[in-house]
Protein backbone atom coordinates (compact mmCIF):
# COMPACT_ATOMS: atom_id res chain seq x y z
CA UNK A 1 0.00 0.00 0.00
CA UNK A 2 1.18 3.40 -0.83
CA UNK A 3 1.78 6.05 1.11
CA UNK A 4 0.12 9.23 -0.02
CA UNK A 5 0.41 12.46 1.15
CA UNK A 6 -2.08 15.39 -0.80
CA UNK A 7 0.01 18.41 -0.04
CA UNK A 8 -1.96 20.69 -1.60
CA UNK A 9 -6.13 21.71 -1.62
CA UNK A 10 -6.60 24.09 -3.59
CA UNK A 11 -10.38 23.00 -4.80
CA UNK A 12 -11.71 26.54 -4.51
CA UNK A 13 -8.88 27.86 -7.21
CA UNK A 14 -9.36 28.31 -11.16
CA UNK A 15 -7.21 26.02 -11.67
CA UNK A 16 -7.03 23.10 -10.09
CA UNK A 17 -3.71 22.34 -8.78
CA UNK A 18 -3.26 19.46 -6.55
CA UNK A 19 -0.06 17.96 -5.83
CA UNK A 20 0.00 14.61 -4.53
CA UNK A 21 3.51 12.52 -2.70
CA UNK A 22 3.21 8.84 -3.62
CA UNK A 23 4.91 5.42 -4.18
CA UNK A 24 8.29 4.15 -2.20
CA UNK A 25 10.71 7.27 -3.97
CA UNK A 26 8.73 9.99 -2.68
CA UNK A 27 7.44 10.88 -6.27
CA UNK A 28 5.16 13.83 -6.32
CA UNK A 29 2.84 13.93 -8.69
CA UNK A 30 0.20 16.71 -10.38
CA UNK A 31 -3.91 17.42 -11.10
CA UNK A 32 -4.54 20.08 -13.26
CA UNK A 33 -8.38 20.78 -13.47
CA UNK A 34 -10.06 23.01 -15.46
CA UNK A 35 -13.63 23.11 -13.81
CA UNK A 36 -15.21 25.37 -16.54
CA UNK A 37 -14.42 22.36 -19.40
CA UNK A 38 -15.05 19.82 -16.69
CA UNK A 39 -11.16 18.20 -18.38
CA UNK A 40 -8.14 16.83 -16.38
CA UNK A 41 -4.31 16.34 -16.73
CA UNK A 42 -1.47 14.26 -14.78
CA UNK A 43 1.83 15.21 -14.33
CA UNK A 44 3.73 11.98 -14.51
CA UNK A 45 1.11 9.64 -13.17
CA UNK A 46 2.66 6.53 -11.40
CA UNK A 47 2.34 4.48 -8.50
CA UNK A 48 -1.52 4.32 -7.62
CA UNK A 49 -3.79 4.62 -10.83
CA UNK A 50 -7.05 4.15 -8.68
CA UNK A 51 -6.20 6.70 -6.37
CA UNK A 52 -5.66 9.26 -8.85
CA UNK A 53 -8.66 8.64 -10.73
CA UNK A 54 -11.00 8.69 -7.08
CA UNK A 55 -9.27 12.40 -7.33
CA UNK A 56 -10.11 13.35 -10.47
CA UNK A 57 -13.69 11.68 -10.00
CA UNK A 58 -13.81 13.86 -6.72
CA UNK A 59 -13.25 17.15 -8.94
CA UNK A 60 -16.20 16.20 -11.20
CA UNK A 61 -13.33 16.11 -14.20
CA UNK A 62 -12.76 13.62 -16.95
CA UNK A 63 -8.87 12.94 -17.75
CA UNK A 64 -8.18 13.82 -21.18
CA UNK A 65 -4.24 14.19 -21.70
CA UNK A 66 -0.70 13.29 -19.74
CA UNK A 67 1.98 15.37 -19.89
CA UNK A 68 5.44 13.68 -18.75
CA UNK A 69 8.43 15.53 -17.38
CA UNK A 70 10.82 12.92 -18.23
CA UNK A 71 10.23 8.66 -18.88
CA UNK A 72 12.32 7.14 -15.74
CA UNK A 73 9.69 4.07 -14.86
CA UNK A 74 8.67 6.16 -11.36
CA UNK A 75 7.08 8.80 -13.31
CA UNK A 76 5.00 7.02 -16.03
CA UNK A 77 4.35 3.48 -14.25
CA UNK A 78 1.07 4.27 -14.29
CA UNK A 79 0.42 4.92 -18.36
CA UNK A 80 -0.08 1.40 -19.00
CA UNK A 81 -3.04 1.06 -16.87
CA UNK A 82 -4.45 4.57 -17.97
CA UNK A 83 -3.94 3.94 -21.34
CA UNK A 84 -5.74 0.19 -21.47
CA UNK A 85 -8.73 2.53 -19.53
CA UNK A 86 -8.48 5.48 -21.99
CA UNK A 87 -6.60 4.30 -25.63
CA UNK A 88 -7.56 8.07 -26.62
CA UNK A 89 -5.58 9.64 -23.59
CA UNK A 90 -2.89 12.23 -25.43
CA UNK A 91 0.33 12.24 -23.94
CA UNK A 92 3.14 14.47 -24.36
CA UNK A 93 6.65 13.49 -23.84
CA UNK A 94 10.07 15.35 -24.85
CA UNK A 95 10.85 14.74 -28.19
CA UNK A 96 14.80 13.84 -27.25
CA UNK A 97 13.32 11.26 -24.89
CA UNK A 98 14.93 8.06 -26.06
CA UNK A 99 13.36 4.84 -26.90
CA UNK A 100 14.28 2.99 -23.69
CA UNK A 101 12.66 5.73 -21.73
CA UNK A 102 9.59 6.64 -23.90
CA UNK A 103 6.62 4.38 -22.41
CA UNK A 104 4.20 2.75 -25.05
CA UNK A 105 0.94 4.81 -25.44
CA UNK A 106 -1.09 4.85 -28.69
CA UNK A 107 -1.39 8.53 -29.08
CA UNK A 108 2.05 9.73 -27.51
CA UNK A 109 2.33 13.19 -29.30
CA UNK A 110 6.49 14.07 -29.21
CA UNK A 111 7.31 18.44 -27.71
CA UNK A 112 9.58 20.39 -29.12
CA UNK A 113 11.01 23.08 -26.84
CA UNK A 114 8.65 25.47 -26.22
CA UNK A 115 5.71 23.64 -27.55
CA UNK A 116 2.18 25.52 -25.76
CA UNK A 117 0.05 23.22 -24.31
CA UNK A 118 -3.14 23.64 -22.54
CA UNK A 119 -4.26 22.18 -18.91
CA UNK A 120 -6.59 23.90 -16.46
CA UNK A 121 -7.68 26.86 -19.03
CA UNK A 122 -3.75 28.36 -18.60
CA UNK A 123 -1.37 27.89 -21.13
CA UNK A 124 1.76 25.87 -20.14
CA UNK A 125 5.03 25.95 -21.85
CA UNK A 126 7.65 23.34 -22.24
CA UNK A 127 11.07 24.37 -21.27
CA UNK A 128 13.76 21.60 -22.51
CA UNK A 129 16.08 21.14 -19.63
CA UNK A 130 17.75 17.42 -20.44
CA UNK A 131 20.70 16.61 -18.32
CA UNK A 132 19.06 14.09 -15.61
CA UNK A 133 17.64 12.53 -18.75
CA UNK A 134 17.91 13.18 -22.51
CA UNK A 135 14.26 14.32 -23.32
CA UNK A 136 13.55 15.93 -19.92
CA UNK A 137 11.16 18.98 -19.81
CA UNK A 138 9.42 21.32 -17.38
CA UNK A 139 6.14 22.93 -17.65
CA UNK A 140 5.95 26.69 -17.52
CA UNK A 141 2.47 28.55 -16.73
CA UNK A 142 3.76 31.97 -14.80
CA UNK A 143 4.43 32.02 -12.02
CA UNK A 144 4.28 28.29 -11.55
CA UNK A 145 7.03 25.68 -13.07
CA UNK A 146 6.96 22.01 -12.71
CA UNK A 147 10.36 20.96 -13.35
CA UNK A 148 10.05 16.69 -12.64
CA UNK A 149 13.97 15.46 -11.80
CA UNK A 150 15.83 18.87 -13.05
CA UNK A 151 15.74 20.87 -9.95
CA UNK A 152 14.45 19.82 -6.35
CA UNK A 153 14.42 21.93 -3.10
CA UNK A 154 17.65 22.39 -2.11
CA UNK A 155 19.06 19.63 -4.76
CA UNK A 156 18.54 18.24 -8.71
CA UNK A 157 18.39 15.32 -10.69
CA UNK A 158 21.11 12.94 -10.71
CA UNK A 159 23.07 12.81 -13.59
CA UNK A 160 24.94 9.03 -13.54
CA UNK A 161 21.31 7.25 -14.74
CA UNK A 162 21.84 6.14 -18.58
CA UNK A 163 21.55 9.46 -20.59
CA UNK A 164 22.22 11.57 -18.00
CA UNK A 165 24.95 14.15 -18.47
CA UNK A 166 25.68 16.41 -15.74
CA UNK A 167 27.03 19.48 -18.21
CA UNK A 168 23.81 19.52 -20.23
CA UNK A 169 21.89 19.97 -16.60
CA UNK A 170 24.20 22.64 -15.41
CA UNK A 171 23.28 24.52 -18.79
CA UNK A 172 19.57 23.61 -18.29
CA UNK A 173 19.60 25.08 -14.60
CA UNK A 174 21.16 28.21 -16.67
CA UNK A 175 18.24 28.14 -18.46
CA UNK A 176 15.88 28.17 -15.21
CA UNK A 177 17.75 30.49 -13.69
CA UNK A 178 16.67 32.93 -16.20
CA UNK A 179 13.28 32.50 -14.60
CA UNK A 180 11.55 35.42 -12.75
CA UNK A 181 12.66 35.43 -8.91
CA UNK A 182 8.99 34.97 -7.67
CA UNK A 183 8.49 31.69 -9.93
CA UNK A 184 7.53 28.77 -7.81
CA UNK A 185 8.57 25.77 -8.89
CA UNK A 186 6.98 22.00 -8.12
CA UNK A 187 9.35 19.37 -8.01
CA UNK A 188 9.16 15.84 -8.75
CA UNK A 189 10.46 14.25 -5.76
CA UNK A 190 10.08 15.47 -2.02
CA UNK A 191 13.72 15.04 -1.12
CA UNK A 192 13.41 18.68 1.42
CA UNK A 193 11.03 19.44 4.40
CA UNK A 194 9.71 21.31 1.60
CA UNK A 195 7.42 20.27 -1.63
CA UNK A 196 7.64 23.65 -3.46
CA UNK A 197 9.87 26.52 -3.19
CA UNK A 198 10.30 29.79 -5.62
CA UNK A 199 13.29 30.00 -7.47
CA UNK A 200 14.48 33.28 -6.11
CA UNK A 201 14.56 31.44 -2.64
CA UNK A 202 17.12 28.54 -4.75
CA UNK A 203 19.74 30.78 -5.85
CA UNK A 204 20.47 31.01 -1.94
CA UNK A 205 19.66 28.00 -0.34
CA UNK A 206 19.96 25.33 -3.02
CA UNK A 207 23.89 24.30 -3.83
CA UNK A 208 23.34 23.44 -7.33
CA UNK A 209 21.02 26.62 -7.99
CA UNK A 210 23.64 28.74 -6.58
CA UNK A 211 25.60 31.55 -8.57
CA UNK A 212 28.38 28.09 -9.07
CA UNK A 213 30.86 27.87 -11.97
CA UNK A 214 30.32 25.00 -13.98
CA UNK A 215 33.46 23.41 -12.88
CA UNK A 216 32.24 23.13 -9.24
CA UNK A 217 28.91 21.94 -10.17
CA UNK A 218 30.65 18.91 -12.32
CA UNK A 219 33.05 18.20 -8.83
CA UNK A 220 29.49 17.86 -6.84
CA UNK A 221 27.35 16.05 -10.01
CA UNK A 222 29.86 14.21 -11.36
CA UNK A 223 31.85 14.83 -14.48
FE1 LIG B 1 14.04 10.66 -12.95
Amino acid sequence: MNMITIHHNLKNSNPIFQQYEIGPIQNLLYLIGDPKTGTATLVDPAWDVPFLLSEIQKFNLTLTQIFLTHGHPDHVNGIPELVARYPHLSVYLGENEPDFLTPTAPNLIRTTNGTVLHAGGVEWTCIFTPGHTPGGQCFYSAPHLITGDTLFVNGCGRCDLPGGDAETLFSSLEILKTLPDDTTFYPGHSYSDRVSDTLGNQKITNPYFRDLPKNKFLDRRGR
